[in-house]
């Protein structure tokens, strides 16, 4: 098997000031600081990004990471939030194209792709995400349309860039509703990711792209998850809210 180092990401949505920011940044320092067995990003809000960054200072595994990005380097985008600015903040990564930005911002695939792109570009490592809805699911279209999201998220991207791109793998019907997908049913769609990167990029390239299962994903079941031949970590939403449970999750989530 490949040997992929696991990525244990913490998305805290749209949770925490920048002082419950850094009492639970310094909290879970305290669990894993010192943690060698997986890589481990911690992605605030923006305005939490200077509060987690001081935090996890001191803790050489722990990188710091942002929820979204625009593509253009700087200009008349009120709201907005660079590369370069993210950069200047201490990240090292930025999610793209999680489904509820896809849902509630109209995100499509093109844009993921100008996102990764420019990040790419900047030096910031996309984490980007992928995912059916319920309804697709149902209608048995899990498979065209994850690869679909793959192809056109990392449209020409090179081998080179690839390297630095992670790829998450979240069932919409599985964010936020405590219903995980089973060990199987993330395999088979990892799997099949994987198989669309070989089509891309070719089989070094799949071999070596890390890929995150993400959705309900608890203490409980992350050993399971990660455990599957195709799954590379975790992102997490809900239980990286609190230090010690998303300390379970990363201890889990390692694996040699
Ligand atoms: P939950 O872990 O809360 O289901 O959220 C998953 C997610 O969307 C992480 O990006």
């Amino acid at each position: 098997m490949a040997n992929r180092r696991s990525i244990i990401a913490g998305n805290w949505k749209m949770n925490k000031t920048g002082a419950e920011a850094r009492a639970l940044a310094e909290a879970f320092v305290k669990e894993v600081g010192a943690f060698s067995g997986c890589d481990i990003v911690l992605c605030p809000p923006f305005t939490a990004l200077e509060a987690v960054r001081a935090a996890i200072a001191g803790a050489k595994n722990i990188a710091l990471g942002a929820q979204n990005v625009h593509f253009e380097a700087s200009g008349a985008y009120t709201g907005e939030i660079s590369v370069g600015m993210l950069k200047d903040a201490g990240c090292a990564y930025v999610i793209i194209g999680h489904s509820e930005r896809r849902q509630y911002f109209a995100e499509c695939d093109s844009l993921v792709n100008k996102k990764a792109k420019a990040a790419l570009a900047g030096g910031l490592k996309p984490i980007v995400c992928v995912g059916e809805t319920l309804d697709v699911r149902d209608a048995g279209g899990t498979e065209k349309l994850v690869r679909a999201q793959i192809a056109g998220g990392l449209a020409g991207l090179t081998a080179e860039q690839m390297a630095s791109v992670v790829v998450a793998y979240e069932p919409v019907w599985a964010i936020g509703t405590g219903r995980t997908a089973t060990p199987a049913q993330a395999q088979e769609v990892h799997g099949w990711i994987r198989d669309e990167l070989k089509k891309l990029f070719g089989p070094a390239v799949a071999g070596a792209t890390r890929i995150q299962y993400g959705g309900s994903v608890k203490a409980s079941n992350t050993a399971e998850l990660c455990g599957q031949p195709d799954i590379d970590g975790a992102l997490v939403g809900g239980a990286s809210l609190e230090a010690k449970g998303f300390a379970d999750i990363v201890r889990a989530g390692a694996k040699g």
